[in-house]
């Protein structure tokens, strides 16, 4: 599925080195790490992007030394009247808009899928960018259109501006920097203190990934237990004793009570669900088109057969084991359709004479949904 040879994309290293030796612990700089690559949208191109209401759009603004933030969708005339200088318009979730945007993602699928998060764009006017700052999560920043100086800081200082709408270092001090060409690409892992400045008109296309944090993966599991669990009992008190005082809530009550919460038990296996489900979950503005004129079973395996099948960019498929999560939905299959569905999962996409009856029923309802399409 990948376009793009691993052997530029990391430089002449394995994707075994690369995880051993930088990712998420140093830079990399990777000059044509994508040879004749330009970007599949221009200023244009990212501009209505920008003004769709299923993509997430940021423009952030330099005003007199204030940074300020605004959050599309946005109008197109606003963005066409943007001045000369001192702005940079960024899209998110491009991978579920540009089919190219997808398979660029899933060049990185050296790193698991689970991982991955999307894939932004930005577009600046020369000297435009987002400020000094730094990112929660790994990141790998491709130069599309033009050139970019990117300076980077292995500083622990990363205290930022109070008050500002963007997370802007208050001190940066720069430790090396170079500039970036069309192709070349620049990985940095979490935390790492990056600037990024256009020279002339820019784009920058950033992988991003993303790693559940312990507050939200533990809360997040609480509400499937709240969803799934289904106990049984009540509390009785046949040998209640008149209370000293009825305001008081009974020490029996309060201990039945603990003894029902640590009873609750669960298994690796219910992890796995709620994992699954939680990382295949669509995010909020994600909503899929089931097709307009749906074929039926007969005709859509014929069409499948001849032409395969793949996934729709915003679908996430992940899997453990047989069961499978096919976003937010799950479901546990024979070890024979499993083989099969791994390899949807991993390429996203079936040949045509890998499918048989079985497939063909799961992936037409699939297709119903608009989760996967023939060809
Ligand atoms: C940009 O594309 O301007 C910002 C990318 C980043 O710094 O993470
Ligand atoms: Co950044």
């Amino acid at each position: 599925m990948a376009d793009f040879s691993l052997d530029t994309l990391l430089g002449g290293i394995t994707p075994e080195r690369f995880l051993a030796e930088y990712w998420q612990k140093k830079p990399l700089l990777v000059r044509q790490a994508l040879p004749g690559f330009g970007g599949w949208l221009g200023r244009e191109g990212l501009s209505e992007l920008a003004c769709r209401d299923d993509a997430e759009s940021r423009l952030v603004r330099t005003r007199r030394g204030q940074w300020l933030l605004d959050h599309g969708p946005f109008e197109r005339e606003e963005l066409d009247a943007l001045p000369k200088k001192g702005w940079s318009l960024l899209v998110s979730g491009v991978n579920h808009l540009l089919p190219q945007g997808d398979r660029l993602l899933h060049s990185f699928d050296f790193i698991p899928q689970a991982r991955l998060d999307d894939l932004m764009v930005s577009f600046a006017p020369d000297g435009g960018g987002v400020g000094p700052h730094f990112d929660s999560y790994d990141v790998f920043l491709i130069q599309g259109l033009g050139r970019r100086r990117w300076e980077i800081s292995g500083q622990d200082d990363l205290q930022v501006v109070d008050g500002a709408p963007l997370r802007i270092l208050q001190r940066f001090r720069v430790d090396q920097h170079w500039e970036l060409e069309s192709g070349d690409m620049l990985y940095l892992p979490p935390r790492f203190a990056h600037n990024g400045v256009a020279i002339g008109e820019c784009m920058t296309w950033s992988v991003g990934f993303r790693a559940p944090k312990a507050q939200e993966i533990v809360t997040q599991f609480l509400t499937y237990l709240q969803d799934t669990l289904n106990l049984d009992g009540m509390y009785a008190d046949p040998d209640l004793a008149r209370p000293v005082h009825s305001g008081e809530i009974p020490a029996d009550l309060v201990d039945w009570s603990r003894r029902q919460i640590d009873g609750l038990r669960w298994k690796r296996d219910h992890v796995v669900d709620f994992l699954g489900r939680y990382l295949s979950e669509p995010k909020a503005h994600v909503f899929f088109d089931p097709p307009r004129r749906p074929l039926a079973l007969a005709a859509f395996s014929a069409g499948a057969r001849r032409r395969g099948l793949r996934l729709d960019a915003r679908s996430q498929l992940l899997f453990r084991g047989r069961q499978f999560f096919m976003n937010g939905e799950t479901l546990e299959v024979s070890p024979a359709l499993a083989g099969k569905l791994r390899r949807l999962a991993d390429t996203r996409e079936l040949p045509g004479d890998l499918l048989d009856e079985s497939l063909l029923d799961l992936c037409h309802a699939w297709y119903l949904a608009g989760y996967l399409a023939v060809g």
